[in-house]
Parts: structure tokens; sequence; C-alpha cells
């Protein structure tokens, strides 16, 4: 076998034999294949796709390039968004099936440009490890049932070198390849099912619905052909899931949910996510698995489970019932409507952004944030707001000049009518 007929292949839309991308992706991983050669596959793949048989090679070969998680539990499920703004809803889903019953493990990343990251968000609970050895990670679970750590360097060697050089050359937007470095890393965390929860909007990777549905039952069908019992469902990223964009902003927001506070489309994406999962751990139809997830927040069940975990990971367990200890900002900005004016509609991933100024994400890796930075949304779709109305209100403790955020927070407002709101 050698590069130059595989790149080849790919480039006059033959298909590759599994041996073909199985070695392709050992010895690229290994440093045998230069990223130049890599990269010339890559772009290939973006310009003419790959079978759904090549993908789910691809997949099996990614995963297989580091450890397979095999955790000591007879039965764990997992969940996976495709990435947007404001969402905390593993911080919600995971102790509402485990209040039922199933015990969700969980690895996640951090975020990076307009999207937040659940280790991020975690992080911000004053003391919280998220950096766990496996041992420590499969005790909590099999004490709560719930545990989310950072992904560990083991998994997925093949994923970590391909999507780097994907986001250096342009290849990042072929959904083949979104599809198989998702699912080698959901399939290499192992668990028995997955749902997987694909986003499409102005926050999200997809940007349309038809894309996002593509890459739905694409992901779909590569779990069910590792032998894994998956859903994928498809949701809406063009408004921010819920009111609070930012880490402790978020985590906030995830415990009033839990106390029984929130009952909006956060709450409903929440239980259907959870029902899912809880189906497919065959616990039972899908109305009856809804009423289940819907006990486990109001028994307050669920949110026992969250505080045990926290406390079992280092986290102060307190914030479960005084959210005030949550990192609190030390500036606050208000933006206001001048005149009535109705909402039609936000930039999700304008709004990923001016957090990011605020100081609650990161434009390198190596970025610091500021977990008390993001914003609340006083608004929603629909709305029809009088003079004075607060639109959004910004919040941070690092950035002092608020400025350039409120310009960014406006460009992320749709709405209808004359005048324009003015900054406060
Ligand atoms: N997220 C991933 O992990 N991989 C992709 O290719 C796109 C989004």
């Amino acid at each position: 076998m050698n590069i130059i007929d595989i790149i080849n292949k790919t480039k006059k839309s033959q298909e590759l034999n599994e041996e073909e991308i199985a070695w392709l992706v050992k010895n690229y991983t290994d440093g045998e294949i230069p990223d130049y050669q890599m990269s010339a596959w890559l772009m290939a793949v973006c310009l003419n796709g790959l079978t759904e048989k090549e993908t789910f090679a691809l997949t099996a070969a990614m995963r297989d390039s580091g450890d397979v998680l095999r955790l000591n539990i007879p039965f764990t499920v997992d969940k996976h968004s495709t990435g947007g703004v404001g969402d905390k809803t593993s911080l919600i889903i995971g102790p509402i099936v485990a209040a039922c019953g199933v015990c969700m493990a969980k690895m996640s990343g951090r975020g990076l440009g307009h999207t937040g990251g659940t280790i991020d968000k975690l992080e911000s609970i004053e003391g919280y490890r998220t950096n766990l050895p496996l041992g420590e990670f499969e005790a909590i679970l099999k004490k709560t049932g719930f545990s989310i750590i950072s992904q560990t360097g083991a998994l997925c060697p093949a994923d970590k070198k391909m999507y780097a050089l994907r986001n250096a050359t342009g290849t990042v937007d072929s959904i083949p390849l979104i599809c198989a470095s998702i699912m080698s890393k959901k399939l290499a965390m192992n668990a028995d099912c997955l749902v997987l929860d694909v986003k499409y909007g102005t926050g999200a990777f997809m940007k349309t619905k038809e894309d996002a549905e593509k890459l739905a039952v694409l992901m779909e069908k590569a779990g069910r052909s590792a032998g894994k019992k998956c859903k994928a469902v498809v949701t809406d990223m063009n408004v921010p899931l819920g009111k609070n964009i930012g880490n402790a902003l978020e985590v906030k927001e995830a415990i009033e949910l839990l106390q029984g506070k929130i009952k909006d489309t956060l709450y409903d994406v929440c239980i259907e996510l959870s029902a899912d999962l809880l189906e497919l751990a065959g616990k039972g139809t899908n109305e009856e698995c809804i009423r289940m997830a819907e006990n486990a927040v109001s028994s307050g069940k669920a949110l026992d489970v969250l505080r045990e975990t926290i406390r079992l990971q280092g986290g102060n367990e307190n914030i479960c019932d005084d959210t005030s200890l949550l990192p609190q900002p030390l500036l606050k900005y208000e933006i206001r409507a001048t005149k009535g004016m109705k909402i039609l509609g936000f930039n999700c991933e304008e709004l990923g952004m001016t957090s990011l100024l605020l100081g609650a994400g990161r434009l390198n890796k190596t970025d610091k944030i500021d977990m008390s930075a993001g914003i609340v949304m006083n608004c929603s779709v629909g709305d029809q707001l009088a003079a004075d109305d607060i639109i959004m209100t910004l919040y941070s403790t690092v950035c002092s000049d608020f400025s350039d955020a409120a310009v960014r927070a406006l460009n992320a407002v749709k709405f209808k009518i004359t005048e324009k709101p003015s900054y406060t």
C-alpha cells in the first residue's frame, strides 16, 4: 500500500477498503505519513466525500488508534452535542438519568472560539477536579451514577492529529470527516447507548437543518454499525439554549433548572434527551421515560446526584443550594431598548463571540478565562419590548471597557422596528 495510490483513489471517487483506511490512519498517527500528504487526502474527501462503508471504517480505525475505555461498570450511557452557545445540557441530563438508575460516564472538552465547553463550566465550581484518574472516575460513577472528567490523551490520538490538521487546512467542513471525528471519540468511551444531539443554526457547525439531518443520520448509522444503541436528534441553535451564556452563569442555570425553578425550552430539551437515553437503556416507553425524567427533577433527586458528584470531585457542593457561591462578576452592563421593538431572532455565533470578548471564552487553547463572565438574555424571540426594557445583560470581571462587546451583542439581535436600541 502507498499513500499516493490512496490519495489518487479518493481523488477519483474510488472506494477505499477497510485495510487501506486502517493503514492510512495508523501510518499518519505514527508519523510515517507527513502532514502534506494527509492534507491532500483530507481535501479529496472534502471535495468528493466518502461512502458510508468508508466512513464507518475511518471511524473504527480512528477509535482503535488509542485506548478504548473498559470501565468496570455493567452498563453506561453517553450523550454528545455537536457544540453550541449556552449548551449546559450535560450538567442537567447526567444527573437526571443517574437519578433514574442509568449511569452516565462522560468525558468532555474545553471551549474554543464561540462555543463553550463542559469542562470549563465545571471548573467554575471552586475545587472541582476534572482531571481524575480512571479509578476515581469509576468509583464516583459507582456511587452516584454520574461523572464528567476531561478527555484523556490516550483516547483517539488519530483524531487529535487529524483535527488539528483539518483546522489548519480548511478541511473541517466535511460531513464524513466530522462524523468519524466525533464518533471515534464517542466509541472509544465505549458506552452501551448513545444519544447524539446534532445542532443547526447560527451558533452551530451545521448551518442548515438539512446538513444537520445528514450528519445525524450518518452518526447514528456509524454508532449502530459499531454495535451501539444509538439515537440522533436534530436541535435548533439559532437561539441560545437557555438564558445564560458563560461558565459560572451556565452552572447557575443548570442548578436552578434542577431545583425546579425553570420550565422553558432548555427544560424541554433536557427532558426529551434524558427520556431518549432512558428509553435506549430499556427503562420503558418514551412517554414513561419522560415522566421518569420529570420526576427526577421535581423530586429533587437529580439535584442530589449533582450535589454528591460535585462533592466527590472535590468541588464546593453548597453551590447546589446557594448559587451565589459561584464566581460573581464585578461589573455588569445592560443593553436596553430605546423605543418599542420586536425581537425577531439572534445570531448565536455573535452572542458566543460577545461572551468571549467579555472573558468567558478563548481564541487560543492556552488563553485564560474569566469564570464569572458572560451574558444573561433578558428577552426571547417574539417578545415585544417597550422603551428602556433590558435586551440582555453583559457580565465580566476582567473586561472593564464594555464598548466592543456591546457592539457585538447588538449585532447579534435581529429586531423589527424603526428605532435602534442604545447603549446605557
Ligand atoms: N467536533 C469534533 O470533535 N470534530 C469535528 O470534526 C467537528 C466537531
